[in-house]
């Protein structure tokens, strides 16, 4: 029995991962000259994928040590997972790394925790300075100095770095990352708006320091032939038509499109042929509870209208929009799409999740 190709809630990896061969260039290229980038798009593009599956490209001759700031809850965390993600990543052995933590940050009073998979975390009992902070951020450095080799560090959704110590944390980063000449970072992040805002603003420490690049959504070609080989694969049948029809409905944004293929796919294996991508998807969005549960969190109606408007791909700074909507005024439509796009439903103007977009359609037809 095969399993269902189309899985979309774990990262892409291997067979599985689609295209994306210019942004793994740019990163290899980057990780080998070491200049640092940052990548940015909206929720659900393919960061995370794309930084793991270039990793994995990357091969053992650079080792990659992957922070994601979802889960870093403070300073101090931080550093513990740079340095166990360092040591986890250059030594084979652990008895090594852990040799190497104790011998570089023994001021910091590193303890060890073994994991079932056979890993090991590092927690230092000492983050208490700048200065604490400034040893721990080093260690990428200095091992890889140790061994002659290059390090590529990644902080996902590195513009939480605001919640944890805004600007100190921000300015210290900067001066240490300054000075690592063998060690890559990648800087990603789905808050557009706030990771711009970090490495696009003259007065902030990251300014115009890294390679900037947007993430755009899955070029159609190489997505239509994934869709198509990765039925054929499973002995299923789909028609190119149907291909089109999916791409049109998702937008060709990543991980939607992936689910309802996900869906079809489910459907096709029981032997059920006659099923409709249409009913398919109206089934998906109307068992959606993350749907409703944003629609909900949109307290203001003009944020609502603004957003029916652009559901049903009205353009809303138009007159007769304005007026059909009762958006007020071309200001208000602005200002109102700039709170929508800092939340994150807006990015370049349109709706960025067409489930969401097709949701909202149909409860005002
Ligand atoms: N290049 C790709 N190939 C195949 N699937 C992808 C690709 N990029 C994204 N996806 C799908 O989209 C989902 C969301 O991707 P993810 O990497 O988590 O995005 P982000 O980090 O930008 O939020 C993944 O779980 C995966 O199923
Ligand atoms: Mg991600």
């Amino acid at each position: 029995m095969n399993e269902n190709p189309f899985e979309y809630r774990l990262l892409a990896s291997g067979d599985n991962f689609i295209d994306r061969e210019r942004e793994m260039k740019i990163i290899t290229e980057c990780a080998k000259s070491g200049q640092n980038i940052t990548i940015y798009s909206p929720r659900r593009y393919g960061k995370s994928s794309l930084i793991m599956e270039s990793f994995l490209r990357l091969g053992e001759d650079i080792p990659t040590v992957y922070v994601d700031f979802n889960r870093v809850n403070s300073v101090s965390d931080l550093a513990d997972r740079v340095v166990s993600g360092t040591a986890g990543s250059v030594f084979s052995s652990f008895e090594k790394g852990i040799s190497m933590v104790k011998d570089t940050l023994l001021s910091l009073r590193p303890s060890f925790t073994p994991h079932e998979n056979g890993s090991v975390s590092v927690s230092l009992d000492m983050v208490k300075t700048e200065r604490d902070l400034e040893k721990a951020l080093h260690f990428p450095q200095i091992m890889a100095e140790k061994k002659d080799i290059k390090i590529v560090v990644a902080m996902d959704e590195f513009q939480r770095i605001n919640i944890l110590n805004g600007n100190r944390l921000e300015r210290l980063l900067r001066s240490v990352i300054q000075e690592q000449d063998r060690v890559t970072y990648i800087f990603s992040g789905s808050q557009v708006n706030m990771l711009r805002e970090i490495f696009e603003n003259g007065d902030r420490p990251f300014f115009q320091s890294t390679k900037v690049m947007k993430l755009g959504k899955l070029p159609i070609k190489p997505f239509k032939e994934y869709i198509m080989s990765s039925f054929e694969k499973t002995g299923l049948e789909l028609d190119e038509g149907t291909v089109h029809e999916i791409l049109e409905l998702t937008e060709g944004h990543p991980m939607r499109t992936k689910e309802l293929c996900f869906e079809l796919w489910n459907q096709r294996r029981a032997g059920e042929q006659t099923v409709s991508v249409k009913d398919l998807l109206d089934v998906l969005i109307t068992n959606d509870l993350y749907l409703e549960d944003t629609w909900n969190h949109i307290n203001s109606v003009l944020q609502r209208r603004t957003l029916e408007a652009l559901a049903h791909r009205e353009k809303p700074h138009s007159h007769t929009t304005i007026e059909e909507y009762g958006l007020k005024s071309n200001s208000h439509v602005q200002r109102t799409m700039k709170s929508l796009e800092r939340n994150g439903i807006l990015y370049e103007g349109e709706i960025v999740d067409p489930f969401l977009r097709l949701w909202i359609k149909r409860r005002t037809n």
